[in-house]
């Protein structure tokens, strides 16, 4: 099994795995941010660069370091290697820069961005980014289309991570959507307007790591941070039927696969689930749903607080008993 060292963290891992799923072991701070890498996901990552390291050994054969930075997500380690990412200012100056050149296009609309809250282009920026931008040029501009009468595609907050490309071949049956043209006018489109239409294809949303996809159901219902999370599952005959709820009072809003801390779905879910059954009646609800990531969602969740059990009898009698005196 060969050795990583990653920011003075030592681990031995499985032949093959790559540095971010080292760093994943490892957990914590130490872990690069990936914007395209999905694990559920064959042959995705190597597009955006957010997951750079700086390798300041090669192996314990050839102990050069690395010239340059390299993604995470798609280089293997080797024994002996030693990784540094927080612990390297120049590497955080160089995630700087692709940060910078990820929000070239993208346009800083979050205040009326369906996935404010949840985005993990907002909390890259957050904390590697610059506050103001030094681009002087017209951003990319795309009318907003429908794809399907459940998503709707603003292009221009797309970043190209291919995601939902790799959720239409890998997931759903028979692709109609992909990346167009090259450099800067390549675009994620279906062919001539196509619609995207078939029982997995939500999940697209849920990969989408932006606000570029968006649920035509819950766009514009609520923020999602004043929305309630809950665990919740039904029997579905097509996908494990374990979803989230994100509710208001007692209305579902939107429902979504479960996400694991690194932004990822543990399951997928199937349209049905996901768009049709609005109804509390329609699920067995679990709990509070735990969420994982720093972000604007995870605050005001009240999820380990213990109800008080009320004995009623006893209640009553008190206060028989102080209606008396
Ligand atoms: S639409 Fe979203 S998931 Fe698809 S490539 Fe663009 S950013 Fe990635
Ligand atoms: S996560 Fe590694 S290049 Fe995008």
């Amino acid at each position: 099994m060969p050795k990583v060292t990653i920011d003075g963290h030592t681990i031995e891992v499985p032949e093959g795995t790559t540095i971010l799923n080292a760093a994943r072991m490892i957990g914590g701070d130490i872990v690069p941010p990936a914007m395209c890498y999905y694990s559920k996901l064959a042959t995705s990552g190597g597009y955006c660069r957010t997951c750079i390291v700086q390798v300041t050994k090669g192996s314990e054969k050839d102990p050069r370091p690395m010239p340059k930075p390299v993604a995470s997500c798609r280089t293997t380690v080797m024994d002996g290697m030693e990784v540094k990412n927080i612990t390297s200012p120049e590497l955080l100056e160089a995630r700087k820069g692709v940060v910078e050149f990820l929000l070239i296009n993208h346009p800083l609309d979050c205040p009326i961005c369906d996935q404010a809250g949840e985005c993990h282009l907002q909390d890259l920026s957050y904390e590697h980014g610059l506050n103001k931008s030094r681009y002087d040029f017209k951003r990319r501009e795309f009318e907003k289309i429908d794809i399907g009468d459940k998503i709707k595609l603003h292009m221009t907050r797309c970043i190209l991570c291919y995601r939902c490309v790799k959720v239409a071949e890998q997931i759903c049956p028979g692709r109609v959507h992909g990346v167009m043209n090259r450099g800067d006018v390549a675009e994620i489109s279906t062919y001539i307007k196509n619609s995207v239409d078939n029982e997995w294809s939500g999940n697209m949303i849920d990969v989408c790591p932006v606000g570029a996809l968006t649920d035509k159901t819950f766009r514009f219902k609520s923020r999602v941070w004043f929305t309630k999370p809950m665990d919740a599952h039904r029997k579905c005959e097509t996908c494990s039927g374990k979803a989230v709820l994100w509710l208001s009072g007692d209305e579902v809003l939107r429902v979504t696969g479960r996400k694991d801390k690194y932004g990822e779905l543990e399951d997928w879910i199937c349209n049905t689930c996901r768009f049709e059954k609005k109804n509390k009646s329609d699920w067995t609800m679990e709990g509070p749903r735990h969420i994982d990531r720093h972000s604007v969602i995870s605050q005001n969740h009240y999820e380990s607080l213990k109800q008080l059990k009320i004995d009623v009898s006893k209640q009553k009698k008190i206060a028989e008993k102080a209606h008396q005196s």
